[in-house]
């Protein structure tokens, strides 16, 4: 297994470009099986949960062409409508899958994702929601089997609004009978991003990007060109990492209107934040003031940024709060931190940072993707020799390039290739 060696202490100065988000672009493959293509989606990042939904819908009978950020789907001759559990059990985005295969197909047979390091994560939501559609669904042998001669409109009300399970629904109500409306839906700026995509091929939806989405089933679809929005959780991680080593770094490529909630808190530390129409500058602040945070749906404070948030606040002057309000076990970075000489204490679903005025390196273990970043961000600044970060595999799930990125920017970091997982 690969992993990564930082020496710290060299704050990052220059410029970085934002790749394609991860959780736009896993979607907008997804709803290329609504209809043949060939779809042209621009913006797509090269990672692993990328290959691994493009290789459940290879098994479907999708083609896939293109390279570097474009890529060409063509769902035309889709064979079979199986996600087997190999490949759901790396992915649990696999999900998104279903309603995209419902629609087309009339069945789809998806492996249920178990629970993640981050929590349960149920998939209940999804399911009531097909099911008030008119799907007939049942759970036998791991397997989730969906099936609906034609979907039918209906009224949605989400307990939790759940970011894949409003794509999951948006996407099986476009072709359905009649009009879908989705209450207390999710509104990230993932969501808007498919809604757009889904409009291009023809989609008729209005209200994505707030709690209630009304969709109108349309009997056709079309081959779209999409690009996808820039990765704000990417972003985010850079923010941070230039506040926290106190260096100068250029964020460039992103959406500052994705990121108020993090600029904001940034600013409250004493970095010093700049926005352009698509880039933000962030100066590190001398000594970093703590500030308390609680994650919440967008445009609230991101559960994605949370822990390498929390890798800042280790070396803060003062204490501050972390409450996680998304995930219930999102906070396992922390017994790594710790092993950096971090000083949290854990009490339910809230954090107590006491910061410390430097950290000192050690090997680590990232336990999930967010995590990883995390873990990174912490042994940009430990001092005292080279911090490991093993199991970094889960970093490639959802960062691209990320070493030769922090590299150009002045950081020692260096991938030590491992035997393959
Ligand atoms: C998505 C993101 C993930 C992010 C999360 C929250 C993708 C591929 N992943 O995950 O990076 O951390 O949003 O912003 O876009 N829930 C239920 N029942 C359901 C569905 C969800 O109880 O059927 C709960 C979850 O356990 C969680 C909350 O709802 O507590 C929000 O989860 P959700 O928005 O669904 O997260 P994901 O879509 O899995």
């Amino acid at each position: 297994m690969d992993k990564i060696v930082i020496e710290g202490g060299h704050p990052l100065k220059g410029v970085v470009k934002v790749s394609g988000a991860k959780n736009a672009a896993l979607p907008a493959i997804a709803a290329c099986l609504l209809t043949g293509g060939p779809h042209t989606l621009r913006g797509i990042p090269l990672l692993r949960d990328i290959r691994t939904i493009k290789s459940i819908m290879e098994k479907l009978g999708t083609v896939f062409k293109g390279s570097g950020d474009v890529l060409e789907v063509n769902s035309d001759n889709l064979t079979a409508h199986e996600a087997p559990y190999e490949l759901v059990k790396t992915m649990r985005a696999s999900i998104l899958l279903l309603g995209p295969l419902l629609a087309r197909l009339g069945q789809a047979k998806i492996s249920l994702p178990g629970g993640c390091a981050i929590g349960a994560r149920p998939i209940n939501l999804h399911l009531k929601a097909l099911v008030s559609m008119g799907a007939d669904i049942h759970l036998e042998h791991g397997y989730i089997n969906a099936e609906a001669k034609k979907l039918k409109g209906a009224d949605v009300f989400f307990d939790i609004p759940t970011v894949t399970g409003t794509e999951n629904i948006m996407m099986a109500a476009v072709t359905a009978q009649g009009t879908t409306t989705l209450r207390n839906a999710a509104n990230e700026p993932e969501i808007k991003d498919l809604a757009q995509m889904l409009c291009a091929m023809g989609a008729d939806i209005e209200g994505a990007g707030t709690d209630t989405i009304v969709i109108h089933g349309v009997d056709n679809l079309a081959p779209c060109e999409h690009t996808i929005i820039p990765d704000r959780i990417e972003a985010g991680t850079f923010m941070i990492a230039a506040a926290l080593t106190r260096g100068d770094v250029d964020i460039q490529g992103c959406r500052p209107d994705h990121l108020m909630a993090l600029m904001e808190k940034l600013q409250q530390t004493g970095a010093e934040v700049t926005k352009m129409d698509e880039s933000i500058h962030v100066k590190g602040p001398e000594s970093i003031e703590s500030v308390d945070i609680k994650t919440m749906p967008f445009p609230g404070f991101a559960t994605d940024l949370q822990a390498q948030f929390m890798a800042l606040m280790t070396v803060a002057k003062g204490w501050s709060m972390f409450r996680e309000t998304v995930f219930e076990n999102r906070f396992i970075h922390v017994s790594e931190l710790r092993r950096l000489g971090a000083d949290i204490e854990i009490n339910g679903n809230q954090a107590l940072v006491k910061g410390r005025e430097k950290l000192l390196s050690a090997p680590v273990m990232a336990t999930d993707l967010r995590a990883s970043a995390s873990l990174i961000l912490a042994g940009l600044v430990a001092e005292g020799g080279a911090t490991e970060v093993h199991r970094i595999y889960h970093l490639d799930r959802g960062y691209e390039d990320i070493e030769n990125k922090f590299r150009a920017l002045g950081a020692k970091i260096r991938r030590e290739k491992g035997p393959s997982v």
